[in-house]
Parts: C-alpha cells; structure tokens; sequence
C-alpha cells in the first residue's frame, strides 16, 4: 500500500550547492551539525542525552564560529522535565514530555512510550539526513534536511519506519519542530472563509499553544498552512521574521507553543485529528515538507525570498527545462458569463471576443460534461454533453486556435453527483461509513480517491480528455470538504490511511497526468483558494485564488496572498460591475489594475462590452504583456497595505536586473481632501537613470520624465490632484536608460 515518494526526492535534489562547497557540516567533536545557506545558518547537535538539540536558527554565522556540545536544558523544579524543556529537533512523546510531540505511537501492547535519540546521519549534496530510534524498539526516524544555497530555505521532512515484528499506529507525525529562543513574537498567519480568503491575521504570542489546522481533508479556505513570526518591532521592511509554509494538500495541523521556559516552538505536519496511521512491521511513512525559512528584513524579505524560491524550486518544469516556468498567459474563462450554460455557438463569440483584446488563452469552465445543467447533476460522467456540443469539443477548440489563442477546460475530478451514471453504478466509490448519511455539499460526494480503482478510473478519464483534445490546460476543481471518511474496503483499524494515501493519490495523478501529457498546464481551484499550499505547487502551475472577483475585495485579498505566494501562481480576473458579491460598481480601468496585480485574466461577459471598453482592456492587456515579467516574478514591495480600511494602497515590483520596475496605486475613497501619500520607491538601483511613463493616471506635471533611482527612491514619486474620489488607480512603469 505505502508509495516510495520519489517526489521528496526530487524535491531534495532541486537545491544548488554554492561554490562547491557541502550545504552541511558535521564537526564530530562537538557532535554539532550545521547548514549554511543564503543569509541563514541552522545548527542543531547531539547533546550529552543522545538527544537531537536544536541550537541555532538565524543570520548567518562566519565558518569559523564553533559550537560546543550541545547540553540539554535543566529541569525546572519537579515540574518541568529536561527531555520537556529541551528543545528538540524531532521528538517522540514519552519521558515526560508535556508539550507537542513531533510524533506520538501505540505499540501493538499497549505501551506508549517513544524516545528518540541520535542513531548516524549521512551528509547528501544539499543537506544531510540523521537518523533517531527509539531507545528501547527499532523504530527509526530519519530526519532529512535539504537549505536552498540562495534563499537559506531549510526543506525537513521525517520518514518513520517500524523495525519491529508487529505493527506500531503513528497517531501524530509531524514534518518538522523548529524552536526560537524566548522574545516576544508576533504571529502572522492567513485566515479565511469562501469569497474571503487570505486575511493576514495578526496577533503576540503568549504562553500556551495556537493552533491552525484543517480537519477537512484538503488544505481549506479557513486557514492556510503558512505562518510567520515577527521578533519584537520586526514590521514591513525591517526585523527578524522566522517563516514556514507546510507542503500539504490534506488535512494539516500547524503548533505555535510558548513553553513554560517562555522559549517557542513550531511543530507541523499531518493533522493529529482522527489520524491512525498503521505502520506493519517493515512499514515506513514519509511526512511532507515542511520549509522554513528567516529573514532580516520584516515581512516583505519574507515574501521576496518565498516567492522566488516558489517559482525557482517548487513550481512544476516543463520536461527538460532548464528555465523557470514562465509567466502565466493571459486568459479568458467563461464562470461568471455563461455559468452552466455554455453551448458551442456562444463559447466560439466569446473566444471571437476574448481574442480580439489580445488575449492568449482561452478557458471554457463547468457545464460541458454529462448532464450538467445546474450544480445537481453530471460531476462523474466525463462524456462531452452531446446537446450542447453536438460535434464534440474539436469545433470549439479548431475555432480557438485558429483565433491564435490555446484551449483550457474545467474538470472537477474527484467529485460526483448522486445524479450521475458513475454513482448509479458505483455507489461504493465515495467516501462513507456503510449504513450511515452521506452528506451532501453542493448536491456532490467526495470519491475515495485513495482506492485504486477510483483512482484508475480518473486518472484514466483525464488521460483520454487530454489524448483526444488538443487541451493546453485543466482548470482542477474540487467544490467541497470531507464528511464521512470511511474506507471500507481496508481493515477498521486501517481505514484512517485515507488522510495520507487520498493526498499521495492526488498528487500521484498529477505527476502521471504531467509525465504523459507534458505540455499541459493545470490550476489548483478549490472553490477559489481553499487547496493553495506548497504541496500542490509542485503539481500545478498557478492557483484560483478565490471566487472573490470584486477588485476591491481582492486587494486586500492579493495582499494577504502575496505574504506566502508569488503573484505568478495568483490568477486574478477581471468580471463585470456592478459585482454579484458586493453589488460595488467600479470602473473598468481599476477592475483591470486591480487583476494585473497578479496573473491577468478576464472572466466578464465581454459578449456585453462596449467598444470602449473592449478598447480599455485591449491596451491594459498590451501594457501588462509588456512589463508582466517584472509583476510576477520581481521583487514585491508592499509600499501601502490595503488592509484594515486603509484609504491607499500601493504595490511595486522591481526585476531581478533592476532595470524595470512597476508600481500599482490605489484609492479606496479620499476623505477630507487627502491627497495620495508621496510613494518612496524601493529596491532600485540608486545609480541608474530609469525612466517614467504611465500606463494609467497621471504623475504631477513636475515629475521628471527621467531620474536616478535614487531620486525616485528618496524623493519619491508624486501623484496628479486629479488623482482622487472612489475605487481609482493608476500604475506606472520604469524602465532603465
Ligand atoms: C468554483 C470555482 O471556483 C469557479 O471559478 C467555477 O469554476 C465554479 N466552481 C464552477 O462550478
């Protein structure tokens, strides 16, 4: 039953070392293992217990510096146990140990006691793997490290393996524990609910625990495995911030603990919340990833490091691709136009349309399939709806690319409908417990993707879609949560594996699908942002971030997304005013800017627009072809925060060359005659000359058409009167001379 994830492997081996030199060290003296990468070091060693003792985590130190052994801390008073005040790297609940473990079992006999003491480590190319067993049973924890040479990212994960003859249940299993010494921390971390996904939520850090989580089975619109925590008056742009972001796609569970000692921990990894995990004797279980990372410079270092390691190491290649992946096209989706209803003749105006403002992709959403009218029927029956496209998809899809655009298709592959062929005949094949209610969300069920059968069928379905249509793209939805996650076929002890080998299914589809059609593309859609995690960014090559589509909303909401995600994953389109969700009206101008923020697309009914606006979006969507290289894989500086009511707002990216850069402006509603604040530049090259032109509003008629970078950085650049009033924006471009 248990795959070999080659996957991790991969993702080990994706580093570069620098200079040559072994991204780990181990002094055997001092039993003190030490990674070196980017601006960050990361020590931990082998104290006087046999124990993994974490040491250090933080900026980077010289090569001379030396650590002495590791000791473990003291008790304090009978209460608090040295194995619990010690900080540990890995460790098993047993010994008295009264905060989170990183992994707890139950013995076949009852007993539950595990403690984890250094077994031999290996040092690999870009990290090391150190191996811990229990100091009475051969249960071995291997612990594998990996630091990105460039951004000092740490990738852990933890492999479990039962050396005994009889089988051992992992009730809990984290990736990683990483650990701070005491401070007073703010925690960052993103929240949410549908249409209202990723709110920065920010609180201190108090003794106790802080648990964020998914019980749902997939990542979740509610919470987002990412977290980041602030030293003292860290903020924005300065001070030391510790981040991580969990590479998991089923349910999750993230700890922030002030211990008694005041010292704080972060443990994360499956959720322990009905988790059983049988390990027979021989069995391993890998964990995910979890990385984490530091920075020096506040939250926006953060977020310039995660987004270039994202599109640099964990977004998925195109087979033998040596470059990055590139910029997404821009794309027109049919959701909010046509909904259900799409029939060939309206899909071919729209893509007539859709191609005449330039744009490159074209995406017909659900409705297509089976007898799918309204959300009650059809997910399940991947047969092209013979009513609505009597010659099959070819029609549509010959009429998209002779428009010069390429064709994208929504699916939704794990789910079904009680009104569908495939339930008829296999009813069986949803996630159950026998003689119970199935619940229904949006009149679907959640197929058992873990069963091989289930999982041959959709792999196999999609496989024939992709072999006969020229498809470039899969919009991959998934519309609900788990509810009765029975699995009836394995043994009632056993059918808890569903929370590990569903996602494994998944992920597993999305590698095969990948290998065998090697240039499609795919979006992760979760009713909007409720399946975005390091995970599944292996797999796809961008995110719909939230069914959210009001450019005002999404501000705040591409604020929030851009703290752990790189704006090149962030589809963001522009729909119609007034919007369905809030009934705000906004002029085209600033729905467009708002969208070009990130990944552009347009989801309007352009079948209504005006040639004026057809215009509009035409020269938007040129000028953002242009500079979109700088938007969505620069360097992001969140100049003005649009959160919390913030009257402004403004973003800028600048290249990895520093020859261009692109600023947003925004204006919620001007009060009291406000003029927008001066925005001081940043990331330029203060030397160069760049030079300014709008590709929307006006700067103030004294701006120089040309200036230095440090001009534009400590002088600033100004704003026209005019720009002023309700829901305006602007951008601009600079482009070195
Ligand atoms: C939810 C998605 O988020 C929407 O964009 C759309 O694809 C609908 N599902 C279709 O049912």
């Amino acid at each position: 039953m248990l795959k070999t994830f080659s996957s991790v492997a991969a993702l080990f081996s994706a580093f570069v070392i620098a200079w040559g030199q072994p991204a780990a060290t181990f002094d055997p003296a001092s039993k003190v293992f030490r990674l070196d990468g980017g601006d960050v070091s990361y020590v931990f060693g082998v104290n006087s217990s046999g124990e993994l003792q974490q040491l250090y985590w933080g900026g980077r130190l010289a090569k001379t510096d030396q650590f002495p052994r590791a000791v473990p801390m003291g008790e304090w008073a009978s209460f608090d146990t040295p194995y619990t005040n010690t900080p540990q790297e890995y460790v098993g609940w047993g010994a008295g140990l009264f905060l989170e473990p990183a992994l707890k079992v139950t013995y076949a006999d009852g007993n539950r006691d595990l403690v984890l003491h250094y077994e031999s480590h290996t040092i690999t190319a870009d990290g090391l793997n150190v191996v811990l067993k229990d100091i009475k049973r051969p249960i071995y924890v291997t612990l594998h490290y990996a630091i990105d040479a460039e951004s000092g990212i740490l990738a852990r994960s933890a492999t479990i393996e039962n050396g005994l003859n009889q089988p051992v249940t992992v009730e809990q299993a984290a990736a990683a524990a990483w650990a701070l010494p005491p401070a007073h921390y703010t925690m960052n971390y993103l929240t949410g609910r549908w249409a209202g996904e990723w709110t920065l939520t920010q609180e201190a850090v108090h003794p106790g625990e802080r648990v964020i989580e998914s019980r749902r089975g997939s990542t979740g619109h509610q919470a987002n495995p990412w977290f980041a925590l602030q030293a003292g008056e860290a903020n924005e742009d300065q001070g030391e911030v510790w981040f991580g972001a969990l590479a998991w796609s089923g349910s999750w569970r993230i700890t922030v603990e002030q211990d008694q000692l005041d010292a704080v921990r972060i443990t994360g990894g499956f959720n322990p919340f009905d988790f059983g995990f049988v390990l027979h004797a021989g069995e391993r279980l890998q964990t995910p990833v979890f990385y984490g990372g530091y920075s020096a410079h506040g939250l926006g270092g953060v977020s310039r490091l995660l987004h270039r390691f994202e599109v640099e190491h964990v977004l998925p290649r195109r087979a033998g691709a040596n470059t990055v992946p590139k910029p997404r096209p821009v794309i027109y989706n049919s959701w909010e136009a046509t909904e259900f209803n799409v029939t060939e003749a309206g899909q071919m105006a729209l893509a007539e349309k859709a191609a005449a403002l330039g744009v490159d992709r074209f995406v017909m959403d659900d409705g297509w399939f089976g007898q799918r009218k309204d959300d009650h029927a059809g997910l399940g029956d991947w047969y092209v709806n013979q009513e609505k496209f009597p010659h099959g998809l070819k029609p549509l899809i010959d009429k998209v690319h002779a428009l010069g655009m390429d064709f994208g298709l929504w699916v939704e592959p794990e789910m079904v409908n009680p009104d569908s062929d495939l339930f008829r005949k296999h009813p069986d094949w949803v996630l159950h417990f026998v003689g119970r209610p199935e619940t229904q969300q949006r009149n679907q069920l959640v197929l058992n993707l873990a069963r091989p059968d289930v999982r041959a069928y959709v792999l196999g379905f999609l496989d024939k879609l992709l072999t006969e249509n020229d498809i470039a793209f899969l919009k991959w939805d998934y519309n609900r949560n788990w509810s009765e996650p029975g699995w009836e076929q394995l043994p009632a002890a056993e059918q808890k594996r569903v929370y590990v080998e569903y996602t494994h299914s998944l992920y597993g589809i999305l590698a095969e699908l990948r290998r065998r059609h090697p240039k499609v593309e795919l979006e992760s859609c979760s009713g909007g942002g409720g399946r975005v995690d390091l995970g599944i960014l292996k797999y796809v090559d961008e995110v719909w971030p939230s069914d959210n589509t009001d450019p005002f909303d999404r501000l705040t909401q591409q604020d929030g997304f851009s703290y752990a995600y790189t704006p090149q994953v962030m589809m963001a389109w522009v729909t119609d005013s007034p919007h369905w969700l809030n009934k705000r009206s906004t002029s085209l101008s600033y729905r467009m800017l708002s969208s070009m923020q990130g990944s552009l697309g347009i989801g309007a009914n352009i079948a209504k627009w005006s040639e004026d606006e057809a215009a509009t979006a035409k020269r938007l969507i040129a000028a953002y072809h242009q500079v979109q290289p700088t938007i969505v894989q620069g360097d992001l500086y969140r100049l003005i925060s649009p959160r919390n009511g913030s009257e402004f707002s403004a973003t800028q990216t600048v290249n990895r060359e520093k020859n261009q850069s692109v600023v947003f402006a925004f204006i919620h509603s001007t009060q009291e005659g406000r003029k927008f604040p001066l925005l001081k530049l940043k990331g330029l090259d203060p030397a160069a000359v760049y030079a300014l032109t709008p590709i929307e509003g006006k700067t103030r008629p004294e701006t120089p058409a040309t200036a230095s970078g440090a001009w534009w950085m400590n002088h600033g650049l100004e704003f026209d009167e005019s720009f002023a009033g309700d829901f305006q924006a602007a951008a601009f471009r600079l482009d070195r001379k």
